[in-house]
């Protein structure tokens, strides 16, 4: 049997495929001269399989969607702080080139030019030659994609033979010590990194790699820290579709971003990567066709990040006395966040437990984060105290290291009816 999901994505791409509204990006030569008719689309999970519909194979230069992936390499070279220092994170609601700066003379956001400049300078280790800089971009996204990317000399020297309003804010930023180097040298390897090709394949791998942690689902390689990806995909939802990120958050709410070739990528965080290739534009710079996409995925697969289904209620399956058993035991499921965890310390709590040995099970649970480990276990310490024998019934380790300071009354056991 074929998976209906290629099928559907097939049916989207022809739904749009009429609208020939925008244009193509004309500051940019080898864009303003690209196929305005090309049209793909991909989907990408965390375990791995990719789903494409359309020109998936067709390679265009990534543009601004370069700028979530050298923003997570620049934090994870200097740091959250080193880089907060020199971009804030703040929407501008301007468009991508506009040439300002924050009241403390920063630029904006990573996402709008000034801020994308500065963070290219902010890759690679203090003080690296712009060369190094470069090789340090190109194996990063790489890494992200799971593939070798190249840059398209082409593409590179058309956009910096006319890059006169990159070079003004360059300049600016120089003027005002964010960039303290050449700003030539900054807008050239910035160029270079616009200039890296992909395919809308390797755009959803580089989402998905967002939405996994750092991790490329594909290649198993992470390509930055965990703790930098939280900070990028927070700035790609409130910046990363410039003046219109208002709408597509309403709209789409996913982390996003897209760039004037007619790319645009979602991040899914634990969920998936998704990228669109249309070339036409509208006036904010997204393209159209892509937006449009983007809008039906998220209503059709019920996407948006603010339409979680209710986590809490489902997590405590059940719960009776035991009858002639001696053991009264708490029935978990599903992946347990800190809503859920309380629903199941709130009912611990409340209920009169007259067995003297309580049990846990976590057999049918699938994750648990740090405060639901960290209140399950203190909930088993608590009744510990009161006297109670505990067992966690803990078959796929999903508590690695059960330390409640029980005294050694909390048993992990890796069957239920090793309880009896
Ligand atoms: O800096 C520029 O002008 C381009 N190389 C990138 C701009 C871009 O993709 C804006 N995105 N919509």
């Amino acid at each position: 049997m074929k998976s209906p999901i290629p099928d559907y994505l097939d049916e989207m791409l022809e739904n749009e495929r009429p609208d020939e509204a925008g244009e193509l990006a004309g500051y940019i030569q080898e864009l303003a001269s690209a196929d305005p008719d090309q049209l793909g689309a991909a989907l990408a999970t965390l375990d791995g399989e990719i789903y494409c519909a359309g020109d998936t194979d067709i390679e265009f230069s990534i543009q601004s969607i370069s700028k979530p992936f050298a923003y997570a390499l620049a934090l994870a070279d200097r740091g959250v702080d080193q880089v907060l220092d020199k971009v804030d994170v703040e929407p501008s609601g301007e468009a991508f080139n506009e040439i300002s700066l924050d009241k403390d003379g920063r630029p904006l956001n990573p996402m709008i030019n000034a801020g994308a400049i500065t963070t290219h300078s902010l890759i690679g280790l203090p003080g690296c030659t712009a060369e190094d800089r470069v090789e340090r971009m190109v194996e990063g996204l790489s890494a992200f994609a799971g593939r070798r990317l190249a840059v398209d000399e082409g593409v590179y020297r058309s956009e910096l033979d006319d890059a006169h309003r990159n070079l003004a804010i360059a300049h600016m930023l120089r003027s005002y010590d964010v960039l303290t180097e050449d700003p030539r040298a900054v807008v050239d390897g910035y160029t270079r990194q616009c200039s890296l090709m992909v395919t809308v394949h390797d755009l959803a791998m580089m989402a998905a790699t967002l939405a996994n942690q750092g991790v490329n689902p594909v290649t198993g390689e992470r390509a930055v820290p965990v703790a930098v990806i939280r900070q990028v995909l927070s700035v790609m939802s409130t910046c990363g579709m410039y003046d219109a990120a208002g709408d597509w958050t309403t709209q789409v709410g996913i982390p996003a971003k897209s760039g004037v070739s007619g790319g645009v990528i979602g991040a899914l965080p634990g969920q998936m990567g998704i990228a669109t290739f249309s070339p036409r534009l509208d006036n904010h710079g997204n393209s159209v066709r892509g937006v449009a996409l983007f809008e039906r995925f998220s209503s059709d697969m019920g996407l948006h990040l603010m339409e979680v289904p209710a986590a809490a209620r489902s997590v405590l399956r059940e719960h009776a006395p035991s009858g002639t058993e001696t053991v009264r035991i708490f029935d978990l499921q599903g992946s347990i966040r800190f809503a859920g965890a309380e629903r199941v310390v709130r009912e611990i709590v409340r209920t009169d437990i007259a067995e003297d040995r309580v049990a846990l099970d976590l057999t049918a649970v699938h994750s648990l984060d740090d405060v639901a480990r960290r209140m399950l276990l203190e909930v088993a310490r608590r009744l510990s105290i009161e006297g109670k024998e505990v067992f966690l019934v803990d078959p796929d380790t999903v508590i690695p290291d059960p330390d409640p300071g029980t005294d050694g009354s909390l048993a992990v056991v890796s069957r239920r009816d090793e309880l009896h």
